[in-house]
């Protein structure tokens, strides 16, 4: 047991049906089709190779985004291949979550043998509105249909959903109410690690915050910045255009209408107070790059064209942050400062990413795209830890406990299946 969860070496697995829950929710190629990066799929692997070998009859439960959070759910059934071949055994998928036909495919597994259910939040009571609104209690989420109608086949649960401890939801914090529960070799390595580094972080301790997945980021950043973990924030990607709004600054019309699209609008009084608190410790971009007929123009904040959407951080924002990043003594990173897929939007991720692999300081990355930043740029050997979380990262660092540590220690404590 460590951090009062049990591991995989306190429960016995042999010829257990076994429900596992793991992140691989990856980037995503709409266009094509196709995951964009298996890294989370990957880091995975120890745990399911070493609960099929021991015997389990293993179920496996996973959720799969889209870029944008909570909308376009994809099914897990490209993951399925992925887990194959990475295992050198097939891994079944069923198109369902937790009806009849999943249900029968479950109760037909065998001893070692390995079966993905669809995407989890096709189930509603899996999404966000469940999480922020009904604020249902752990015990609440034991008496959901995925629990209620899980739980009865299965007779142990792992979580080795580290990148989703954040979340509040069924899939990771009902079944440890009612089932014996460990959590998996990735979420202990990661739990160990992180807390190690947060014990006490060489400072300055800065954190670059970015992406287009940003509620998490507005979450943490009073706590981090109010609590002094961070002595700097560097602000990029939708964050840094949140806040500049939100100073009043023009970001261009169309770069608002993404934002008012994505629902984000709702954090503007969010950044308002940050921004009267602790505006000396955030730095925000002074100058963009968009693109006028397919090629990059990079813009000062003050002459941004009125109807611009921004794509990138400009080279001189950039180069601030680099040497930022390489005076600091740890840096922590989620998301990237801009659109990086595109090789005309790609620099200041790029000029980011350099600094962080040749500066000094202990770094930190998490989250799907942080990780593809840091592949594509060739970074993977530089950077000292890579999380496959990027908003339980973040969470983890406010300090709070995360409400899958919190179900897993309860579950721990189980030591024989409740009846639900
Ligand atoms: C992540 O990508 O951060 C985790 O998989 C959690 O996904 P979510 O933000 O969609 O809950």
């Amino acid at each position: 047991m460590r951090f009062g969860i049990n591991t995989l070496d306190d429960i016995d697995a042999g010829n257990k049906t076994v429900l596992c829950r793991i992140d691989i929710n990856q980037p995503v190629d709409k266009a094509a089709g196709v995951l964009k990066d298996t890294t989370r799929i990957e880091a995975c692997i120890p745990t399911l190779k070493e609960l099929s070998e021991k015997g389990a009859k293993l179920v496996l439960l996973a959720h799969q985004g889209s870029d944008i959070e909570y909308k376009n759910f994809w099914t897990t059934e490209p993951h399925s291949k992925v887990l194959s071949s990475l295992l050198g055994k097939e891994v079944r998928f069923i198109d369902d979550v937790c009806g009849p036909a999943a249900r029968d495919a479950i109760k037909a597994l065998k001893s070692g043998e390995i079966l993905l259910l669809d995407n989890v939040r096709f189930v509603s009571e899996e999404q966000t509105l469940f999480e922020t609104k009904l604020l249902l209690s752990h015990e609440e989420q034991a008496k959901t249909l995925l629990v209620r109608k899980l739980a009865p086949l299965a007779d142990l649960y792992v979580c080795d959903a580290f990148a989703a401890s954040h979340r509040d939801q069924p899939s990771l914090c009902g079944f440890e109410q009612l089932l014996p529960s460990a959590m998996g070799r990735l979420f202990e390595e990661e739990f160990c690690v992180i807390s190690g580094i947060m014990e006490k972080p060489e400072r300055p301790c800065v954190f670059v915050l970015g992406g287009a997945k940003i509620s998490d980021a507005f979450l943490m950043m009073n706590t981090v910045l109010k609590g002094g973990a961070a002595d700097k924030v560097l602000s990029g990607g939708l964050v840094g255009e949140l806040l500049l709004w939100a100073d009043g600054k023009n970001i261009g019309e169309g770069t608002k209408a993404f934002i008012k699209k994505e629902g984000y609008d709702n954090l503007l009084d969010t950044a308002k107070g940050l921004l009267s608190a602790y505006r000396d410790r955030i730095a925000m971009p002074g100058d963009f790059a968009l693109l006028e007929d397919g090629q990059r123009a990079e813009y000062p904040l003050e002459n941004i064209p009125p109807d611009a959407v921004v794509l990138d951080i400009g080279c001189e924002t950039a180069a601030l942050y680099q040497n930022i990043i390489r005076e600091a003594k740890t840096v922590f990173v989620n998301g990237p400062v801009g659109v990086f897929e595109d090789e005309a939007t790609e620099r200041g991720t790029k000029m980011v990413w350099d600094a962080l692999g040749d500066t000094a300081a202990y770094t930190v990355i998490g989250g799907g795209d942080s990780i593809t930043a840091t592949k594509k740029y060739g970074k993977t050997k530089d950077i000292n830890y890579i999380c496959t979380g990027g908003g339980a990262l973040i969470r983890f660092l406010t300090g709070e406990e995360l409400p899958v540590v919190k179900a897993l220690r309860h579950g721990s404590k189980i030591t024989r299946k409740i009846e639900a």
